[in-house]
């Protein structure tokens, strides 16, 4: 079979796109800790309100020192915010939405996690950078979901504990 030159170039060249591609997803899965979400757990959207954990969302510090941020997500703001939490500790998110789905990426870290009513989204990242760290919904969640963003504070000073 006679196979011309250009239409084997560009075989190729699209072989190697896929390579490339397939590539990059597996080594920033590796390298940056990029993973699927593994947890499941189920909140009643309709009765936020009378959550003990996410009727009035916030940081607290556990008894071992790690760090839990509760969130809400509605449109079009997070709650609390800003979010305060030391540097060089673990800190575990735990997202949920009162009403439609939102996004939750921390900008400039791997933290990128959805927020859907019902559920319950957690990770748990250690920022080593103090600084001011935007939170953006990268979920298309309404009208004004361009403005719906937070901000997260990484304070230093906190690792000798
Ligand atoms: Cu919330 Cu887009």
């Amino acid at each position: 079979m006679n196979v011309e030159l250009y239409e084997r170039i560009w075989m190729w060249a699209a072989v190697m796109l896929i390579v490339l591609f397939a590539g990059t997803v597996i080594v920033t899965a590796a390298s940056d800790a990029v993973h699927p979400p593994s947890h499941m757990e189920t909140v009643d959207p309709q009765a936020l309100a009378d959550n003990p954990e996410f009727s009035n969302p916030s940081v607290t510090i556990r008894q071992d020192g790690s760090v839990v941020v509760s969130v809400v997500a509605q449109m079009f703001s997070f709650s609390p915010n800003p979010i305060e939490v030391p540097a060089n500790r673990p800190v575990t998110f735990r997202l949920t939405s009162s009403d439609v789905d939102h996004g939750f990426e921390i900008v400039g870290s791997n933290a990128n996690a959805m927020a859907i009513p019902g559920y319950v989204s957690q990770f748990t990242v250690t920022f080593t950078k103090p600084g001011t760290y935007t939170i953006g919904c990268n979920e298309y969640c309404g009208l004004m979901h361009h403005d719906m963003a937070g901000t997260l504070v990484v304070k230093d000073g906190e690792s000798s504990r």
